[in-house]
């Protein structure tokens, strides 16, 4: 049977900074609030020219580059996103079109903060099946166009950003030897954007009222965090035969360092073995995945042979997890 697994990894996050200090002068906050809280320190933030596709075309330039793969050989692009350049055209198809994928089917998929770990097991079954040989999976977010700047309980966590991977046929005893996903839409109000689809189209009443921002209920998504986190990796890891002790690396979705510290405990997991960069980036949605990931391979962290796992949740609400064989 075939394997799937990663053959190419790329990120790209935009220039600007804007630290906590920053965030003191636009909303009632503080660093040491910030920092204790989430573990955050700065995010970058995209300009107002740069939309989702942006910073994805980017991504996937590199990870193209790192696969050693040219953008013909692409049979299926997906882009993870909550924030796409428009409604449609898609903005898988707008990357299809900036790399030159002339022969790659596009779509984009929407799973919040999860989309990534989605897309990834997307890509393992069309690979699996033989359908397609090359795809690409890119998580990527402009979250600073949908966060109400006035609302001091969301605005401070998030930021812009996009990773993004090949995903190719590799060795049988290798790449993704397991996944899992998972949604409870009874959950969905905790996390939501209300308008500006079908149910609350855009008017003048919607702008007004601030429905096309982010709307969290904070503490209900950290309670679903701390507990889906180890429940959705222990089933990647049993679905791979494998127990936590095999784990030789963690990279979970970076939302705050209090979700990932009691998820690694309660994996029994010590945190050395866990990558945060959510100091550096706040909460990149569906990107905050590849994007440490790529870090991770890129500093030596996650060597040939390792057990890598990757777990994210987010709105929906949704979750996922996957066991690479790096
Ligand atoms: N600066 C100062 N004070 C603040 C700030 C801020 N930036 N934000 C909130 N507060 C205040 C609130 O007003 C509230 O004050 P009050 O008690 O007087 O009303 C208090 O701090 C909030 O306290 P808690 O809710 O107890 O704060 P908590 O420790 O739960 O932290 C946080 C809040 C960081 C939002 C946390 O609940 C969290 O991380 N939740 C998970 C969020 C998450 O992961 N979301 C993304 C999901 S992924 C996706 O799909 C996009």
């Amino acid at each position: 049977t075939k394997r799937a697994g990663v053959i190419g990894i790329g990120s790209f996050v935009p220039e600007k900074v804007l630290t906590n200090l920053d965030m003191e002068k636009i909303v009632d906050t503080s660093d040491e609030w910030i920092l204790t809280r989430t573990g955050i320190k700065e995010r970058r933030i995209a300009d107002e020219n740069t939309a989702t596709s942006d910073l994805a075309t980017e991504a996937a330039k590199k990870a193209l580059e790192s696969a050693n793969v040219k953008p013909e050989e692409i049979d299926l692009i997906m882009v993870a996103t909550v924030t796409p350049d428009m409604a449609f055209p898609s903005t898988a198809c707008i990357v299809q079109k900036n790399i030159g994928a002339s022969k790659a089917a596009a779509f984009d998929l929407e799973a919040a903060c999860s989309g990534f770990i989605y897309g990834v097991t997307i890509g393992k079954q069309f690979i699996e099946t033989g359908m397609y040989k090359k795809i690409l999976v890119i998580g990527a977010e402009t979250l600073s166009k949908i966060v109400d700047w006035s609302d001091r309980n969301t605005c401070v966590l998030f930021g812009d950003g996009a990773g993004a991977v090949v995903l190719g046929e590799v060795d049988e005893n290798e790449g993704i030897l397991s996944a899992y996903l998972g949604a409870d839409g009874l959950g969905g109000e905790f996390l939501s954007q209300p308008a500006g689809g079908s149910r609350i189209p855009a008017s003048v009443s919607t702008v007004n009222d601030r429905l096309h921002y982010i709307k969290m209920e904070g503490s209900e998504v950290f309670k679903f965090a701390v507990r889906i986190m180890g429940e959705s990796a222990k089933k990647a890891l049993e679905l791979a035969n494998l127990s936590s002790e095999d784990i030789d690396f963690i990279v979970p979705h970076q939302a705050n360092i209090r979700i990932i510290e009691s998820a690694a405990k309660r994996l029994k997991v010590s945190m050395d073995k866990v990558y945060v960069n959510l100091d550096r980036y706040g909460n990149m949605s569906s990107a905050s995945i590849p994007v440490a990931l790529n870090e991770a391979y890129t500093k030596g962290m996650v060597k040939k042979g390792d057990n890598v796992v990757l777990v994210g949740f987010g709105g929906g609400l949704t979750w996922g997890s996957a066991l690479l064989k790096w």
